[in-house]
């Protein structure tokens, strides 16, 4: 599997691009020569970052300012996409809440649902019918390691984190052959403006510099992984261990572990 080849005519999509792993997915991809499709709802971030990677990289660079979580503003978005050459398609906007459910606002609970995973769903929908037709294409998915383990404390976040990684990896083994690809971006900790958006205060404390990756290599990662056609990208040896604790500690021990530990960052 390797990346369709950038043209005039066709774009790469980033989601999420008015900052952190987005903005360095959208730079990374500009780098490369294509051409963009930035989209968030901060129309004036993006036009900032549209001007200076079209005057830095020569590619063309289009803005849409978009609530993903919002179903009208979204097809009108997906339907765009799917009239359209989509060369790569990165589904990476998202955002997470901490605390115990019952605690929490209902309809930001629903609105992280709907971003995470129903506009994840949505925009691949809306771009494999052309990928598979022109026998070309590539689907980069934000997931977590969060998505690997019950989230006592982020239940709605792991939740919507686990269908972005299995939806990413059942598609990556559906399109074997079609000349499409499909990868998983799963990151442990990455220095963003994440940890504002979902008020915690305490995370930066808890973990070491250390153990944090930058928006920058995580994307870099991303992009390499998605060129070579792998199946999953986890950037940093702590994700990485992350990665097998969540995977192969029995549910009933990680359980109360991570309760104990999202207690603590909240
Ligand atoms: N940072 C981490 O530690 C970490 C770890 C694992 C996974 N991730 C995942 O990585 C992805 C990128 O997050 P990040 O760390 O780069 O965080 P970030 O800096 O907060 O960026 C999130 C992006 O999502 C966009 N977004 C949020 N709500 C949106 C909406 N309703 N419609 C359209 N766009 C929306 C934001 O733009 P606007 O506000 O302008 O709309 C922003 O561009 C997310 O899917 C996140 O879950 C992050």
């Amino acid at each position: 599997m390797s990346l369709p080849t950038p043209t005039p005519g066709n774009r790469a999509v980033v989601t999420g691009a008015s900052s952190g792993i987005g903005a360095a997915l959208a730079e990374g991809l500009a780098r490369r020569g294509y051409s963009l499709i930035l989209v968030a709802r901060r129309a004036d971030r993006l036009r900032t970052l549209a001007d200076r990677l079209s005057a830095a990289h020569g590619v063309t660079v289009e803005v849409r300012g978009c609530d993903l979580g919002d179903r009208d503003q979204r097809r009108q978005l997906a339907d765009e996409l799917a009239s359209r050459d989509i060369a790569i398609l990165c589904n990476n906007a998202g955002f997470a809440s901490y605390g115990d459910l019952a605690q929490l606002d209902p309809e930001r609970e629903a609105d992280q649902v709907e971003l995470n995973s129903v506009a994840v769903h949505h925009l691949t929908l809306a771009v494999l019918p052309g990928m598979v037709q022109r026998n070309a294409g590539a689907i980069l998915i934000t997931g977590s390691t969060a998505g690997n383990q019950p989230g006592p404390g982020n239940a709605t976040y792991a939740a919507t984190k686990a269908f972005a990684n299995t939806f990413a990896e059942s598609l990556r083994t559906e399109l074997s052959g079609t000349g499409v690809g499909c990868t998983l971006l799963a990151p442990g900790p990455v220095r963003t403006e994440f940890g504002d958006v979902a008020e915690l205060s305490n995370l930066d404390k808890l973990l070491p510099d250390a153990l944090w990756v930058t928006a920058e290599d995580a994307a870099e990662a991303a992009l390499a992984g998605l060129a070579k056609g792998k199946r999953r990208v986890v950037p940093g040896a702590f994700a990485k261990a992350q990665t097998v604790s969540g995977q192969y500690t029995p549910r009933a021990v990680i359980g109360p572990v991570l309760r104990a530990v999202y207690r603590k960052i909240t």
